[in-house]
């Protein structure tokens, strides 16, 4: 699909056309510090705990403080899984939990770097963890479904989130009930203990928390929910691994299995809904763009822009799930942390950006609230020689918008035209 400067007939704000270029006025962004304060005990503490106990090589460096030694040995680990990341995405990533070597490397700098994207998404859809708590609290269980779970990294990063929220709110959470569907049952077995610890280490959530791994394909989630929807479901970093059974376009029944899976999806989705986070690549930000436009067209969810919490401000045609753009953002970020510091200078720079796609799909019973009429998504960064054009979303058609190229707005943020 092309991208024009011109506004699609179709779009809602047509009056907007013309020579005059208001001064936007940027109402959200992702710059808020989203980490919580068990973050250090996380990511400094009790990761390089478990990768030094379960992953030392010798009997006699367990049992130890994690230290710049142990850093030097796991990094090597860390350097290759980055790079079988960055080469082999495009083709599919191996088997690479099956390697102690990389499960270790995972723990120790792809969990936080993962962690992050997921807690900068939750602080930007409050509504949406709110839905998922005062669910939870209605049921008397918050269930949390966690598919592709890995180390539970999504789970530990909403564990931290509700943590915190009951200690801002001085308020006590309903019990937790968490559901982890993998192929790898060893890394899921790592993200155990790091979930018993934390459920171990903070009295608010001390006694409440009880999970369950299932060793199985994502997709066969509805198996194992005892037909309990979820007050959150996240499927973290994993449809780009794994699609799901209907990925042949050979398949005669793909459109029916397709249907019946997302459709069951849906269904799970309780309260805070369904949150996807993906690579920030062309072929899995459109691949979510595709499913975001056929859940609408099979009305699996109902036609309207409250059915997402993001990144779309409209139930119309994503105007980027083809051709040569992509919906996808870069949030940028400070990650605390003494160890991912190092690590991440290691792979050769201070990590400052957080790159990502995502599709936030609201439950029926919990819908996102109205954005004013006037916001819009930007979904570029700025461009031109002067870097006054940006691109917004809008049904359909992304259309090209001027700014004052002094403003500081980015990809990702919401502005008021
Ligand atoms: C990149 S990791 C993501 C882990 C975690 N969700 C995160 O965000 O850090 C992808 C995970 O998907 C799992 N996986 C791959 N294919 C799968 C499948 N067909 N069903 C379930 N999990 C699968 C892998 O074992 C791995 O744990």
């Amino acid at each position: 699909m092309q991208i024009k400067s011109r506004r699609s007939p179709h779009t809602r704000q047509s009056r907007f056309k013309g020579p005059k270029k208001p001064e936007p006025y940027k109402i959200m962004h992702g710059r808020e510090n989203p980490f919580p304060a068990a973050w250090l005990w996380l990511v400094d503490q009790t990761i390089p705990e478990l990768v030094k106990d379960r992953y030392s090589p010798r009997e006699s460096w367990k049992n130890k403080p994690f230290t710049q030694e142990d850093a030097h040995f796991f990094f090597k680990g860390i350097e290759e899984l980055s790079e079988r990341f960055t080469e082999e995405r495009s083709r599919g990533v191996l088997n690479y939990f099956l390697h102690p070597k990389y499960r270790s490397a995972y723990l120790l700098y792809f969990l936080p770097l993962q962690a992050a994207k997921f807690l900068t998404l939750f602080d930007q859809n409050k509504g949406a963890m709110e839905a998922a708590v005062d669910h939870g609290l209605k049921q008397g269980v918050l269930r949390i479904g966690d598919l592709g779970a890995g180390p539970g990294t999504a789970t530990l990063a909403a564990l931290l989130w509700f943590l915190n929220w009951a200690d801002k709110n001085k308020t006590d959470l309903p019990k937790i009930e968490i559901l982890w569907l993998d192929t790898n049952t060893t890394v899921m077995d790592d993200g155990r203990v790091l979930v018993e610890k934390l459920a171990d280490g903070f009295p608010r959530l001390r006694g409440k928390v009880r999970l369950k791994t299932v060793d199985a394909p994502w997709w066969e989630v509805g198996r194992y929910t005892e037909n309990q929807p979820f007050s959150l479901l996240i499927l973290g970093h994993v449809l780009n691994e794994a699609s799901g059974p209907m990925s042949s376009n050979s398949d005669e029944g793909r459109h029916e299995k397709w249907i019946k899976l997302w459709s069951t999806l849906v269904d799970l989705s309780a309260g805070g809904g369904m949150m996807i986070v993906e690579p920030a690549s062309r072929r899995t930000a459109q691949n979510l763009s595709q499913i975001r436009d056929q859940l609408f067209a099979d009305t699996l969810i109902n036609n309207e822009e409250v059915r997402l919490w993001g990144p779309c401000l409209h139930a119309g045609l994503c105007p980027l799930s083809g051709g040569r753009d992509w919906c996808h953002f870069s949030f940028p970020t400070q990650i605390p942390g003494r160890w991912f510091r190092e690590f991440s200078k290691g792979l050769g720079s201070e990590r400052l950006w957080l790159k990502l796609s995502y599709l936030w799909i609201a439950s029926a019973e919990y819908p996102s609230t109205v954005s004013d009429p006037r916001a819009r998504r930007v979904i570029s960064d700025p461009m031109g020689e002067d870097r006054s054009t940006l691109l917004l979303c809008e049904p359909e058609e992304a259309i090209h918008h001027k700014i004052n190229p002094r403003a500081k707005i980015f990809r990702g943020d919401l502005i008021k035209i």
